[in-house]
């Protein structure tokens, strides 16, 4: 496969920020149609990207361009159906992040993935933030990392109408399982043994607070704090190994501290170390589409498939379930 021929379902923000932006710069990838039931927004999106082919029907363009991949790119309560008809046509799937609204319907597009054999990709970019990632790796050279720390706050107003979609999909099955999929990923994607967690309304009708220590088969401990009502909105990371430790904000500094060493192996930003201030070059997209087109190539599967992505799913509910202020 020289070139990779993909079909684009949504013309919306994601697309024009960060997804199209990210595939415009791969020479070996083909967009071959473009569809969205907004007209304006469809022909605005198709004349940026130079898409020539337009469609309103998402059946009818996989029908006639025939694609290797599709990226889906919508909110999640209008995805699934979606998603189930591009895999039963048997094509190579990219969502964004939630995969599903509940645990179930991402169990059900991942065991479609599954016995058709194809590739999938879940829109978790913080596995792939190239800041982020480096940091990691500078950690494991001393030692694997036994404590890991995500830190994800917005600070939310509470009116009488529900953050997400109209209350579609809770705050943390939609965005900050963000953190949550972080922490296994950063913990090593082993299998959880035990979950402790806090989840409050605060003055809230609805909860928006959640902090959870996740205790992972490995030996490895990952601390949740995610906070929906605060001053700031901020993405940290911690990583400590025996000799070794980051602290990393996803939007400034990282700096890993070797204990070996006087100075630090590690002090930059996210955009100094991209040398970009484009977001999908120094948040991950950039990386996160080419792991996808590479593994439509290779036909090796990613570590961010759907089949992988219910497991950060059931954690959600493993934090609600298990949290000590019922
Ligand atoms: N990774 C991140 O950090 C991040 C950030 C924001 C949003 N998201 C996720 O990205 C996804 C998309 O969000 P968005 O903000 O880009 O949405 P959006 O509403 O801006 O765009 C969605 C587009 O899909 C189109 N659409 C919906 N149903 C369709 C159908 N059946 N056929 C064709 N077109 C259809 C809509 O007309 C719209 O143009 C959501 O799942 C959201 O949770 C992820």
């Amino acid at each position: 496969m020289e070139k990779v021929r993909v079909a684009l379902i949504g013309a919306g923000g994601m697309a024009n920020r960060v997804h199209y932006p990210s595939l415009a710069t791969f020479d070996d990838v083909e967009l071959v149609g473009l569809c969205d039931v907004v007209p304006d927004k469809l022909e605005a999106t198709a004349e940026k990207f130079e898409i020539a082919k337009t469609f309103s029907c998402y059946k009818a363009m996989i029908e006639e361009t025939k694609p290797d991949a599709v990226y889906a790119l919508m909110p999640p309560h209008v995805l699934f159906d979606v998603a189930m008809d591009i895999m039963d046509a048997d094509c190579n799937l990219f969502i964004e992040k939630p995969p599903a609204v509940t645990t179930h319907q991402t169990l059900c597009l991942g065991k479609k993935a599954e016995d058709k054999g194809l590739i999938t990709s879940v829109g978790w970019q913080r596995r792939y933030h190239p800041l982020v990632h480096h940091c990691f790796e500078e950690v494991k050279k001393v030692g694997e990392p036994h404590q890991v720390v995500t830190h994800f706050l917005k600070p939310s107003n509470v009116g009488p109408n529900y953050p997400y979609y109209r209350g579609a999909i809770d705050i943390m099955h939609c965005d900050a399982i963000h953190a949550v999929d972080a922490l296994r990923y950063y913990c090593g994607l082993s299998d959880v043994k035990a979950v402790a967690s806090d989840v409050r309304n605060l003055d809230s009708w609805y909860p928006l607070t959640f902090n959870a220590i996740v205790s992972f088969e490995n030996g490895c401990v990952g601390i949740l704090h995610v906070n929906w009502r605060t001053g700031k909105r901020a993405f940290n990371f911690e990583f400590h190994a025996a000799g070794a430790s980051a602290y990393i904000d996803a939007d400034g500094v990282g700096e890993v501290t070797v204990s070996s060493e006087k100075e630090p192996v590690v002090n930059t930003t996210f955009s100094e170390f991209v040398d970009s201030d484009e977001g999908f070059m120094n948040q991950g997209f950039r990386e996160e589409n080419r792991a996808f087109i590479d593994a439509v190539k290779s036909g090796k599967q990613l570590h961010n498939n759907l089949q992988d992505a219910v497991k950060s799913m059931d954690l959600v509910d493993k934090i609600y379930a298990n949290s000590i202020t019922g």
